[in-house]
Order: C-alpha cells, then structure tokens, then sequence
C-alpha cells in the first residue's frame, strides 16, 4: 500500500497546543486539523477521515477519556493518542487500557511526537492490510459457495457429489450465468486432486493464432517471436483439472488437436520432438447445444462423445425461484464486505420482487442487481424502488421477458485490434450462417447456397476455408447434387471464387 502522509485531528482546549502541534507536523508533510472541544472533534470525524487522534485527557465538557469512548465506536479504525500532563500519567495508563494506542506527557518535544505518531501510522497500515487481506480471503472462499435448497439445484449437489470421486469427464451444461464454472470447480474441490492444480480455459477468448501455443506450450525459438519457453495449459493442468469453458468456441483444427491430446495422455510442445506424459481430469461448459454443433459440422462427434460422458445440466434461475431469496440475502452480504459498506438487509417485498423475475442473465444476473442495489441504496434496508427500475414484479407485466438483456456481440476483452475483429466477426458469422444453412438444407450445397445469395463455388471455397466439410452425415444428399447436370457444369469450370 503506498503511503500516503497521515491525516491527524489535534483535540485540545489550548489555543497555543494546538497550534504548536499543528505547525510541527504540517511542516513534515502531515494534513492536520484541529478540535478545540471532544464535541466539536466527534463532528470533524463525523464528516472526515483521520488515522490519528491526539486528544488532551484535561477538557472542559467531555474529557479525553469520553471522548476516546465516543471515538472507538464511531470510528473504530482510527487510533488514538492521547496527550497529558505529568500529573495524570495514571488517567494516561488508564485510557490505554481503554483503547487509546499510546500517550505523550506534557511537555513534549518535537521528535517524541513524530516518533509515536510514525509508530501510530504504520500500526495503522498493518491493519489496513490485514483487512484487506482477510476481505480477499472472504471473497476468494465466497467465490466457491454454492447454494440453493430447490430440488432443482440438489440434484446437481448429488451428481456433483457422485463425480467429484472420479476421473469421469463431466460436460456442463446450461444458460449463461448459471453456475458453470462454480459446478466445475466444486467438482475438482470435492475431489481427490483438490490440492492439484484447477486450470479454467476459456476457449472462446484466446485467439485463434495463439491457440495451439496457449494449450500445448512450445520451445524457445519455435517460432518468430517465441523468445522464450511456454508451459501450455494442458501441461500446467498435469495431475489436476483442465476446465474448458465455452469449449464450442474451439476451432475445429484444435478439437482434432486436443481429442489426440486427450486421447493419448501425451502433450508435445510446438517445436518439441518427445512428448510429455499428462494426467488429466476434464471438464467442459458450454451454453450451446453441442449436439446441434455437432448436427451443423461445427463440432466434431468424436470429441462430443469423448466429453460428455457424463452430462450436468445447470437449471436456468427461472426454474427455482424458491433459490433466490437465499441466493439474493448471500449477495448481498458479500457486496457489503466487497464494497465497505454498513450491514444492510433486504426487506421482503424486495425478495419477493426478485423472485418474480424471468433472469435471462441467471445466477450472475441476479448477483448483479443485488450488488447494484447495495451500494445505490441509502439505508440499512434494500426495498424494492432500491432495485433497477427494470425489475418490475411479473405479476404487473407478464410480458417482461428480459430484464437484463446480453448483448448481441460479445467481443473478447483481449480483442484490441479492430480490423482484425471486424475480420474475426465476418468469419464467424460466415461460419455460423453457412452452418445453420447446410443443416436447414440437409447439406445440400447447391440449395444452401441459392439461400445463402451466393454462387455455388463460392461456397464451396467457404466450406473449405471454415471447415465446414466434415459436417454432415448427408453428405450422400449432396453426392446426389453433385450429380445433377448443374452440379457438374459448376464443378468442371474447378475449384476458385
Ligand atoms: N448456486 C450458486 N450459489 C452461489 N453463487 C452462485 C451460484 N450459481 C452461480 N453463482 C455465482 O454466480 C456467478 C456466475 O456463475 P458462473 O460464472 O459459474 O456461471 P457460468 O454458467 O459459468 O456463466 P457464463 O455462461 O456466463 O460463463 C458467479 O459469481 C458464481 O459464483
Ligand atoms: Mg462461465
């Protein structure tokens, strides 16, 4: 934590006190202000931040030692110091067993004071760490709770039980926000390879050039720019777990790739001759329908049944409602401890508002809101005009279907450059209209093609250039087109655009 130079309240019924304090560390960089009654110090601390307090024991009104009380409560973080004549050393000891940090007598000289308030500050630092420290802890342990009580979500609870003792490969399946991730980590925690590593890829985000390098690693100089060794991922997995999300985004080049991988136990790093034994767990997610992936020649049959062996299907939130109160009232203690803020609760119109709701976004969606509305909120108690203004109960308006819609791109953080992501975007969605019309066409190319207002060979160039070829079982259908007279007229003018 850097540090930043210490804010100080000096409290004393002395004119000159003050003021000698206040110059002697204004003058070493220190921001001070002063008090001159515990009063008017309780309605400085009210409006103001301080590390340290030097409070005079001896004032008229409130005394040093009502005032330490007052401060412990209100702010508790602050520590305070107290300043006293010769004469009430005992009241001094006293306050420090009450809570004050240290005590100078009077007289004091300049450098007996920088010296205790510098040990004041940097006690002040340690705790700040601390705490932050133990917020991390809190939120990290947070990360892995996982919830509910529907029958819905207990039954994911046993399945994950169940497979967390074996090396079954699990795919997990379900809606956006719906807990993916946190199945796939509960399943590895709950596992005998917990204290090994977990390794979350997530496949959609890494691009495409970089792909094969991020999974398998290479050697230094294995290509231009590669100046160094890399461990690829399935290597750091080694004796853990191997998570891959949104595993649908892979390209088909790399599932070929990674099914080999996965097959054999073996990892051979670009450039590197001798493979290296692996031992795996893998896990998958994804939001799509695989099996349709598969029907539109995006992902190849073998490695969807090498996946999903067993399969996981996470409930969208729609489907338990009776989860959300729980869930909302867990959030929103964490966004409380994320965020410092004073405890708060939710009042039950608010919950019941909540639970309402369709949540396209799911689990994330909701935690989202309740994160929102704790810190928009003013008072201890969230109601329901707390919320965004997009919850509505359903019962107003049972047509409300999206509360927080997704948007309809989602471009990978890591994309910076825009050609190359308008290129990307192109391709994908030549890739995915190309895809969806072979299907809808049974694979026949020239009927996809006619859909798709493209000549016949320009499609054929596509299909190779995404891959596309491998896809279907109607590939028969399409030998048939091949057949037909402008099939051949087509085909004998060869290959190109
Ligand atoms: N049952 C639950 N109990 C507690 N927290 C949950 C639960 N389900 C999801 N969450 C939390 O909701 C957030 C979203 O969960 P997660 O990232 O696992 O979803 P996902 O299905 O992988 O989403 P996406 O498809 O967007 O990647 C996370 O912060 C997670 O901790
Ligand atoms: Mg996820």
């Amino acid at each position: 934590m850097a540090t930043a130079p210490g804010r100080i309240l000096i409290v004393d019924d002395e004119e000159h006190i003050r003021k000698i304090m206040s110059i002697m560390l204004t003058k070493r960089g220190y921001h001070c202000r002063t008090a001159e009654s515990a009063k008017e110090a309780l309605r400085v601390v009210a409006k103001e931040t301080f590390d340290v307090v030097f409070s005079d024991l001896n004032m008229p009104g409130m005394d040093g030692l009502g005032l330490l009380a007052q401060l412990r409560t209100e702010v508790p973080d602050t520590l305070v110091i107290m300043v006293t004549a010769f004469a009430s050393i005992d009241t001094a000891i006293k306050a420090m067993k009450e809570g004050a940090y240290d005590y100078i007598a009077k007289p004091f000289n300049e450098e007996e004071i920088v010296l205790v308030l510098e040990k004041a500050l940097e006690r002040g630092r340690l705790l700040d760490e601390n705490k932050r420290l133990k917020r991390e802890i809190s939120e990290r342990r947070d990360a892995n709770v996982f919830l509910g009580q529907s029958a819905a979500i207990t039954k994911v609870f046993d399945i994950i039980a169940k497979v967390a003792e074996t090396k079954a490969t699990v795919l997990i399946i379900g809606e956006s926000g719906t807990g993916k991730e946190l199945a796939a980590r509960s399943i590895h925690q709950n596992g005998p390879r917990a204290d090994r590593p977990f390794v979350a890829v997530n496949c959609g985000a890494i691009p495409q050039n970089l792909m094969e390098s991020e999974f398998f690693g290479h050697v230094k100089g294995a290509f231009t720019g590669a100046d160094r060794a890399k461990t690829g991922l399935v290597a750091e997995a080694d004796g853990g777990t191997l998570f891959l999300d949104e595993v649908s985004e892979l390209p088909l080049e790399m599932q070929v790739k990674l099914l080999r991988v996965l097959q054999e136990e073996e990892v051979k790093k670009i450039g590197e001759n001798t493979p290296q034994k692996v031992d795996l767990r893998v896990l998958a997610a994804t939001n799509k329908n695989l099996k349709e992936e598969v029907a539109m020649g995006r992902f190849r049959e073998d490695l969807y049944y090498r996946l999903n062996v067993i399969s996981l299907r996470m409930p969208p939130l729609r489907e338990r409602p009776e989860d959300i109160p729980m869930l909302a009232t867990h959030f929103l203690a964490q966004a409380v401890t994320k965020n410092n803020l004073q405890p708060k609760r939710m009042a039950p119109a608010a919950l019941r508002v909540m639970a309402s709701q369709t949540w396209n976004g799911n689990v994330r969606a909701l935690k989202n809101v309740v994160e929102q509305a704790a810190i928009m909120s003013d008072g201890p108690v969230i109601r329901p005009e707390d919320l965004p203004f997009n919850l509505t109960p359903k019962t107003f308006d049972p047509s409300h279907e999206a509360p927080l819609e997704a948007p309809i791109v989602r471009i990978p953080n890591d994309w910076t450059d825009l050609k190359l992501a308008v290129k990307n975007l192109t391709e994908l969605a030549e890739t995915e209209m190309i895809g969806r019309s072979l299907a809808a066409n049974g694979g026949n190319r020239t009927q996809t093609a006619k859909a798709l207002g493209l000549s016949r060979r320009a499609l054929i160039t596509k299909i190779a250039l995404y891959n596309l070829d491998n896809y279907s079982s109607d590939k028969n259908l399409d030998e048939h087109d091949e057949n037909s007279p402008q099939a051949e007229a087509d085909e004998q003018s060869g290959p190109g655009l």
